[in-house]
């Protein structure tokens, strides 16, 4: 049989055609736009994911006998808001994971109800980008739209939605709404109240590898399949990317590098960072996780390589930073150019260069762009270390898991092995993998890792490089707290 795995990410939208063996048979995939509408403002429009899904589906599958697809899942980008009426049309464009707009809402939530009773009701505290500050938002900004409200749903469900007609979610994704007890698997009532909003508003929880429906006769008309397809609840993307990196069971790491960057740690019961700088969410394979989300990571290389230097050739623009000029850059870069979540839970935070000299070349700079994101990462390992957490090695996917020099920094500036399996499309394969399970092609999650996953390439540390990053981590510590109080007033 085959399965369909979606990644509904922030840039575009990437299919993937899996068959029973885990072999990728073919990818689709479309880009689409999002927008700021005001500096650290980010979102997005439900119809052009929806058109990148109508689009993707058949040219995936052209060439194959469509009678014997199973199964569709999904891994979407976390905490988008999106909003439906009574008839389930749109309100307004989603609002998404690293839109920075609720700083007021946020700090009501984390200062006036508090940080002891967020964490008791959902076993987390608020961030800018999670959803309940954004029902808040549209409760105080719009309110309008607010009261049309009949449905709240994640980007991945309304997908789901359209394909099945049914409004669902699962517990991973559902986990970073901040309205889910995530150690009980259930809507928090508190968190509903404060956020006026009822039960009824909210979709139905599913684990990521339940059956939530089958295609409408609608749908399986215009994509081409057979009715009987299933849809299962998916999950969010890092929990998608960890199945499909393997990152099941008790302990294991993944580092993704996609738009985001994350580091999330797999647990078999449920934990709570003392200090909730790491979420404490739900994993898609029934257990738990701990992780720390960076807003950019893959999009401060973006940004950089093709925005300022105006190139594509990323290749090309890494070629100059040699294993010699690895830990011994003048230059450092804060990679906050959307505000910064983990550790800091900071939305006025910017993106900064500092330490240039005459001599800084363009390669100092990219280099600087490329560390200062990994350099981030490790604030959330260490937070985890100080967890008592013990991390030796960490699975890396996504875009950034595609360069070799950023992989061997990560490995030097994070001291552990790196590895990466065949395919670096975590999300799209583990939203495949979850719908291979739903339709009973494999017993559980954990049995079809061991039997799909195999790591492919591993990066080793260098004493003396990872010796050079100590020194400049411990650097890079300390520019985000000395600058920090110059934010707020650049705006
Ligand atoms: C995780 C997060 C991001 C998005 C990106 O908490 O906000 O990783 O899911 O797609």
């Amino acid at each position: 049989m085959y399965y369909i795995g979606i990644d509904l990410g922030t840039s575009a939208l990437k299919t993937l055609l899996m068959d029973s063996e885990g072999a990728v048979l073919n990818i689709a995939s479309r880009e689409y736009p999002l927008e700021f509408p005001h500096p650290g403002w980010s979102q997005q429009k439900p119809e052009d994911w929806q058109q990148a899904v109508f689009a993707c589906i058949p040219e995936l599958t052209r060439d194959i006998d469509r009678s014997k697809i199973a199964g569709i899942g999904v891994g979407g980008q976390m905490h988008g808001l999106v909003v439906l009426d009574e008839s389930d049309a749109i309100i307004r464009p989603a609002i998404l994971w690293n839109d920075g707009r609720t700083a007021k809402e946020t700090d009501y939530l984390n200062n006036k109800i508090g940080k002891d009773k967020l964490s008791e009701w959902t076993g987390n505290i608020a961030f800018a980008g999670f959803t309940a500050p954004k029902l808040l938002w549209m409760r105080n900004n719009e309110p309008e739209n607010f009261k049309k409200i009949a449905k709240i749903m994640l980007p991945k469900d309304y997908i789901a939605y359209l394909l099945t007609g049914v409004h669902s979610t699962d517990f991973s994704d559902a986990s970073g709404m901040l309205l889910l007890d995530v150690k009980n698997r259930r809507w928090s009532q508190p968190m509903l109240d404060i956020c006026g909003i009822s039960e009824t508003q909210m979709p139905k929880l599913f684990e990521s590898y339940d059956v939530v429906g089958t295609l409408t006769p609608a749908v399986a008309k215009a994509l081409g399949l057979p009715e009987s397809v299933k849809v299962c609840a998916g999950a969010g993307d890092n929990a998608a990317a960890a199945v499909g990196t393997g990152t099941v069971g008790e302990g294991r790491c993944n580092i993704s590098i996609g738009t985001s960057g994350t580091v999330f740690i797999s647990n078999c019961a449920f934990s709570v960072d003392s200090h909730n700088a790491l979420h404490a969410f739900a994993h898609s394979d029934g257990n738990y996780h701990l992780m720390g989300c960076m807003l950019s990571a893959g999009s401060c290389s973006k940004w950089w390589m093709e925005d300022i230097l105006e190139s594509k050739d990323y290749k090309g623009l890494e070629a100059p930073i040699t294993d010699d000029k690895l830990g011994v850059n003048h230059v450092f870069f804060l990679p906050y150019l959307m505000g910064e979540r983990s550790p800091h839970n900071d939305p006025a935070a910017r993106g900064t260069f500092i330490g240039m000299t005459m001599d800084t070349s363009r390669a100092d700079m990219t280099q600087a762009v490329l560390e200062g994101v990994a350099f981030a990462i490790r604030d959330s390992v260490e937070v985890a270390k100080a967890l008592g957490i013990q991390i030796d090695r960490s699975k890396m996917c996504g875009g950034g898991a595609k360069s070799r020099l950023w992989k061997k920094m990560f490995a030097n500036i994070l001291n552990l092995e790196i590895d990466t399996i065949t395919s670096e499309e975590g999300p799209g394969l583990g939203g495949a993998m979850l719908a291979a399970v739903a339709c009973g092609e494999y017993a559980s999650v954990e049995e079809i890792t061991e039997k799909m996953v195999h790591v492919n390439a591993t990066v080793k540390p260098d004493p003396e490089i990872a010796a050079r990053y100590e020194a400049q981590y411990q650097k890079f510590v300390k520019i985000y707290p000395t600058v920090k109080a110059l934010f707020p007033l650049i705006g």
